[in-house]
């Protein structure tokens, strides 16, 4: 396999692929060919001139898109017409309509397309998964997910296409993915934002004014019957609300304390009564494996089964993320007409 955008997150890719057994790491490439070479230099490999070389590479199986959001689409899309299965950074698109095609056409093809966000895949997600589905929590009638973000200017060199994308675009996705993996297709999201923090400063003194609200509010309504709040903004950091997402059922409340620490806290508490610590099903990676649906796509790939994480569900988190746009400008609720597979627990949390 081979890395496309050797930025900020790709060390963490690269770090956890020169583990993994099946998968062999034969390359970078971006933009910047220097950032390429950085990569190649540190982590072993090719640094590849373009992405013309890594499409006509026929050692690379499989691509990891780690470029930015504006650049998803076009990458992916230029590296399924090369026959490159490929696992990409989220979202999988900025437009359904070509979230969508990218699924269609991976299909069409016989390849594989896989998208992060895939924290379900986490240690303490999958533990507060499996309660529920366990059933202690009664039907599960509500949900809330709280994401303070905080302000990308004080740790990303870059911070400017993480506002010009939008809250929910860049992590309003997490919970989507999260709750939709749980509880399936949305059918109707409605959304209000505003911008309540517009005028920012980078590290390095470079001031930027931001027009995409950073602080957006929706209520999404699942099909199965589930209404669930989101909340996310580029302002708080952390805060007493933190990053926790809380299910209510008719019987108790399963709380997961954060959403993309695979060592969250998992709580559970049986209706009206206090909330009690529970066991994870198996001790967790420290922080958050990003890289963790490389490893099961190519195990995927291996045993000729189907791969977790998805276009089709990545497609459909995209028509949300859409929908909530939608809603922000025109009011009221809009209709999300996509429908998808969930995948699977993972084998260990079953
Ligand atoms: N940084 C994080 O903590 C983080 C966490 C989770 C997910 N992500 C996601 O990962 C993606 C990348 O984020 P990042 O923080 O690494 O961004 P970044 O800006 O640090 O890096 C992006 C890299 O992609 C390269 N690039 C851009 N367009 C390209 C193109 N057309 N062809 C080849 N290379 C291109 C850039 O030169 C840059 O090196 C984003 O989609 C983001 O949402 C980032």
């Amino acid at each position: 396999m081979a890395i496309v955008g050797c930025g900020n997150i790709a060390d963490r890719y690269a770090e956890r692929i020169r583990t993994y057994g099946a998968c062999e790491l034969v390359g970078f490439s971006d933009l910047d060919p220097l950032r390429a070479r950085a990569f190649a230099e540190k982590f072993g490999g090719r640094a590849f001139e373009g992405l013309e070389a890594v499409l006509a590479d026929p050692s690379v199986d499989l691509i990891v898109n780690l470029t930015i959001h504006f650049a998803h689409y076009e990458i992916t899309k230029r590296c399924l017409l090369a026959g490159k299965h490929v696992h990409s950074e989220k979202p999988l698109a900025i437009r359904y309509r070509e979230a969508k095609e990218l699924a269609e056409l991976a299909d069409a093809r016989g390849l594989r397309l896989g998208c992060a966000p895939i924290m379900y895949m986490g240690e303490a997600q999958q533990t507060a998964w499996k309660i529920l589905r366990s059933g202690r929590a009664g039907r599960v009638r509500l949900a809330y997910a709280e994401i303070n973000h905080g302000r990308i200017e004080e740790w990303h060199p870059n911070p400017e296409p993480f506002y010009e994308v939008g809250i929910q675009w860049d992590v309003g996705v997490y919970p989507l993915t999260l709750l939709t993996t749980m509880f399936g297709p949305v059918r109707r999201a409605t959304a209000m934002g505003r911008v309540v923090h517009p005028h920012r400063v980078t590290k390095e003194g470079r001031k930027f004014t931001i027009t995409t609200p950073d602080f957006v509010l929706a209520m999404l309504e699942f099909e199965e019957g589930l209404t669930a709040r989101l909340s996310a903004n580029f302002y708080v950091k952390g805060g007493k609300q933190g990053g926790g997402v809380e299910f209510t059922g008719d019987e108790g409340s399963v709380y997961l304390g954060d959403f993309q620490d695979f060592g969250a806290r998992v709580e559970y508490a049986p209706f009206g009564k206090p909330f009690e610590e529970v066991s994870l099903v198996r001790p967790p990676f420290k922080g958050t494996e990003f890289a963790r649906a490389v490893d099961e796509m190519t195990a995927a790939m291996i045993a000729g089964r189907p791969q977790r994480a998805t276009g089709a569900q990545a497609a459909h988190v995209v028509e949300i993320l859409e929908a909530m746009g939608t809603s922000m400008k025109d009011g009221g609720p809009v209709a999300v007409a996509s429908r998808f597979t969930p995948p699977a627990p993972m084998d260990w949390a079953r």
